[in-house]
């Protein structure tokens, strides 16, 4: 993480890590379907530890339910810190649904 991800605090600011959670449950619903995928809902995100400018940003993802036309991913955020390398903290963890779409924005089957 860098500077420019800070808020006024200092600390990283929440939204650059939803969207890097809205990328990596992407990415793992692309995986399972070749689909085009839009989000449709993000499930209560709580944020456990903070993330600090020269943390390193995992982000683990794993297919919770396959719906009809949807894909839940869960995924998993670690933070590694700068000054304790090998040392992970849970920051987050969040359930994303994807919904596969067709070329008229319309959902489409991802069985
Ligand atoms: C995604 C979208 C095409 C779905 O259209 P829709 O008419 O709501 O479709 P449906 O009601 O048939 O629901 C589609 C799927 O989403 C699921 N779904 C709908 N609302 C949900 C919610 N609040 N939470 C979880 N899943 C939900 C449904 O269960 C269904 O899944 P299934 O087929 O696997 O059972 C439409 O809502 C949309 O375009 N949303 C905007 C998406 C977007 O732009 N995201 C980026 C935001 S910047």
């Amino acid at each position: 993480m860098l500077p420019r991800d800070t808020n006024a605090l200092g600390t990283i600011f929440g939204g650059v890590i939803l969207s890097h959670i809205d990328l990596a449950g992407g990415v793992a619903a692309a995986r399972e379907a070749r689909r085009h995928f839009v989000t449709r809902a993000m499930r209560e995100v709580e944020f456990i530890a903070p993330v600090y400018v020269g943390d390193v940003v995992s982000f683990y993802t794993s297919l919770q339910r396959r719906g009809t036309t949807s894909l839940t991913i869960r995924v998993e955020v670690e933070a590694e810190r700068f000054n304790e390398p090998g040392h992970n903290v849970q920051v987050t963890a969040a359930e994303v649904v994807y919904v596969a779409i067709d070329e008229a924005g319309k959902p489409l089957s991802v069985r």
